[in-house]
């Protein structure tokens, strides 16, 4: 089944939430000062349980989903996460099935994640520098041991394996061509990511983007660069090969190069929110239908009426006023 949004952007991907906890604090995204002791995250009972996320994964396959993320906050601190991926990787319509961590506990997970049916991952990594890292995250967490996550999902079978380097002016633009340098000899993906205006308690500013068209530039003056299209319509990364050797890298350019037009991600928060948007105020509840025993063919319309309403297009609307607006936070709807 195809569904159209008012744009007629078919409905393609699904990301899924599974909690908004996390364990780093990254300055750009759960910053200390807002995401403190006294920050009330979702309690167990608001969470949607293993099942009922199985359940709405399941009609949202049916209604053309091919493609399901797992995210979170850090999806790994959600205990037993590999029985959902049990539950979900044997659903039928699903093409893709993977996840976006930041990989501090990944030497532990990627084996029974990949035993559970997980396909692939891709790891959040703005550095090599340690301190540089450490000040990111802003828990000291050292880098080493992401590097250990990362082996180990390579070892597990999780590939192809992407990187995601969140790029801020003044933090770690120098750790550009060391990460270029180190993940084309290990034949990673790289993606490079524009510091983006997500929730509104990052404190972002303009300038603190570094334009991606300047950083396919810092590599390409050390290692020639030629572009490669797209794996399929909607990627979000700008994909870009070695000329003298192997490997890629990708930009993912949401502030300078928008790219709403083929937007077909559906996101579900953890407590069951439906969100059109990364850039949204407030999603639709499925959660109280669910629980309400509402039946499969009516939460099926439900998301149909929902994916058919939307009209997003954040990135190319941006402007000072919408980024004012009161919008979810990253680590409630997992980028
Ligand atoms: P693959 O191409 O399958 O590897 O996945 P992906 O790039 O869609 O997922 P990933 O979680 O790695 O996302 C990379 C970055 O792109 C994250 O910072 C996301 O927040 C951002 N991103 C993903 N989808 C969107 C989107 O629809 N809009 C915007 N503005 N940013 C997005
Ligand atoms: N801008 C760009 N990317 C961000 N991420 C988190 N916050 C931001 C932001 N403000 C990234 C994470 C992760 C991905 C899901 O989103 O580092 O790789
Ligand atoms: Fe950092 Fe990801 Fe956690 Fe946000 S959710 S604080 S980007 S590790
Ligand atoms: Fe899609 Fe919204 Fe991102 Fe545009 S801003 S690409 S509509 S999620």
């Amino acid at each position: 089944m195809r569904l159209d949004d008012r744009l007629g952007r078919p409905l393609h991907d699904l990301r899924v939430s599974v909690t908004d906890r996390c364990n780093f604090r990254c300055v750009y995204c759960m910053p200390k000062e807002v995401f403190g002791h006294d920050f009330r995250f979702l309690e167990r009972n608001e969470l949607l349980t293993f099942e009922e996320t199985a359940r709405l994964v399941r009609l949202f396959l049916a209604a053309g989903v091919e493609k399901v993320r797992l995210t979170g906050g850090e999806p790994l601190v959600r205990r037993d996460l590999e029985r959902l991926v049990e539950l979900i990787a044997p659903m039928p319509g699903l093409r893709d099935l993977t996840l976006t961590t930041n990989g501090s506990l990944l030497a532990q997970k990627a084996r029974p994640l990949a035993d559970a049916g997980l396909r692939r991952v891709t790891v959040s990594l703005d550095s090599l520098d340690d301190d540089v890292f450490r000040r990111m995250n802003d828990v000291d967490f050292p880098v080493g041991r992401v590097l250990d996550g990362i082996a180990a999902a390579e070892a597990a079978g999780l590939a192809p394996i992407k990187i995601n380097m969140v790029v801020r002016r003044g933090m770690n633009e120098e750790s550009v061509l060391p990460m270029a340098r180190f993940f084309a000899q290990r034949g990673h993906i790289l993606r490079f990511i524009e510091y983006m205006d997500v929730g509104h308690s990052n404190g972002w500013r303009l300038d603190d983007v570094v334009p991606a068209e300047r950083i396919v530039a810092m590599i390409d003056a050390e290692m020639p660069l030629e572009p490669v299209p797209a794996n399929y319509p909607g990627e979000v990364a700008d994909r870009w090969r070695y000329r003298d050797g192997d490997g890629e890298v990708g930009v993912i350019a949401s502030v300078t190069q928008p790219f709403c037009r083929d937007c077909t991600r559906a996101r579900l928060s953890a407590e069951g929110e439906l969100y059109t948007c990364l850039f949204a105020v407030s999603g639709h509840d499925l959660r109280a239908p669910l629980r309400d025993g509402e039946g499969d063919e009516a939460l099926a319309a439900r998301i149909a009426a929902i994916w058919g309403a939307r009209t997003d297009r954040y990135s190319e609307q941006r402007s000072a006023e919408t980024a004012a607006l009161p919008k979810v936070e990253m680590s409630r709807i997992g980028g």
